[in-house]
């Protein structure tokens, strides 16, 4: 089992596949993707490799990120090569939802068993003006298609002062009739970002307050539970996460790992430096990469320090799927 010194299990990988993007949010790629980096992106025989690995160190539930992981045509194959690892039980995707209602089935099919949509806005025009794509409507109606398919389905939504704050009651009334955990996410500083953060950001406290004093009830986490806090109602066939990384301890129940798509292991999303791990990968050396994991992870330190405005090599969040 990979476990650090602070006794946190990592059972839980966020691989990322690419780190292209076609969306331009405000927040992360607010000119576009610039294609600056080395796009060396795995290949389907290195993630097998790589998720396989990770399996045999306890890892039961990957979730593949980006950029945007649907611009991978290979997309179908890694879900079936994840799925069909001995050991994965879960295999979850983040998406911006542009191809989603085109291929749902597609991915259901292959074994995806969860997806996550960005959804920064339930207003078309305020979602076009954040996104810089006019897509709410086939994202809304790929949702309702994945959740006839039997996929268990979140929505994040970035918090933002100047576009969404007035949204919180349009949001609530979605999750009353539909079976989603909505997330809601505190906007979280990057080396690219710094004065929108600071125009923007916005504390989830005071939604949490409003939550608790009008019938809705903090879900008590169990021990493998990541960091979001969740709450639900009686009333709403969906739930409520905070996502609230400023605040004191959000990284005690820290239990993910990251791989960024040219094969680096990231300890921390705000971590300083990626790690090279693609040699072992290319080669297919399982041992060589479990006992190189192994030895990484006792570098892991206790928290980010967000807190402190340091950011570490994070530009965007694109580069490593957030
Ligand atoms: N702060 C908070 N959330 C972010 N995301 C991307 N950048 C940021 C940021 N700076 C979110 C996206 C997406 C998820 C992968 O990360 O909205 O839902
Ligand atoms: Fe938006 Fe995600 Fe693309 Fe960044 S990576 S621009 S948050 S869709």
């Amino acid at each position: 089992m990979l476990e650090d010194k602070f006794g946190r299990r990592f059972h839980y990988l966020r691989l990322s596949i690419t780190d292209v993007c076609n969306f331009s949010c405000t927040y992360c790629l607010p000119d576009g993707y610039a294609c600056d980096s080395d796009r060396d992106f795995m290949s389907v025989a290195e993630i097998s490799t790589l998720v396989s690995t990770f399996a045999k160190l306890g890892t039961s539930k990957v979730r593949i990120t980006g950029g945007e992981p649907s611009l991978r045509k290979d997309l179908p194959e890694i879900i079936r090569q994840c799925a069909s690892t001995p050991g994965i039980e879960h295999v979850a995707l983040t998406s911006n939802g542009y191809k989603l209602e085109k291929c749902v089935e597609e991915w259901a099919e292959a074994g995806l068993d969860s997806i996550n949509i960005s959804i920064d806005s339930l207003d078309p025009r305020l979602f076009a003006a954040i996104t810089g794509h006019d897509s709410l409507d086939t994202i809304l109606r790929g949702i309702d298609k994945a959740l006839l398919l039997g996929l268990k389905v979140k929505v994040n939504a970035v918090l933002m002062r100047q576009y969404n704050e007035a949204e919180f009651a349009s949001f609530l009334n979605w999750v009353k009739s539909t079976p989603i955990s909505l997330r809601l996410i505190e906007l979280m500083q990057t080396g690219d970002n710094v004065t929108f953060f600071q125009k923007n950001h916005v504390s989830a406290e005071p939604l949490k307050n409003q939550l608790l004093q009008s019938g809705w009830g903090q879900v008590i986490r169990d021990k493998a539970a990541g960091p979001a806090q969740e709450f639900y109602h009686p009333d709403y066939a969906g739930k409520i996460g905070l996502i609230m990384p400023y605040s004191k301890d959000f990284c005690h129940s820290c239990n993910r790992l990251r791989i960024s798509a040219t094969g680096k292991l990231h300890l921390c999303l705000f971590a300083e430096e990626g790690l090279n791990i693609r040699r072992y990968i290319t080669a297919g050396d399982e041992q060589g990469l479990q006992q190189e994991l192994v030895a990484l992870l006792g570098d892991k330190e206790a928290s980010h320090w967000l807190q402190d405005g340091l950011t570490g090599a994070t530009k965007h969040l694109a580069m490593l799927g957030g």
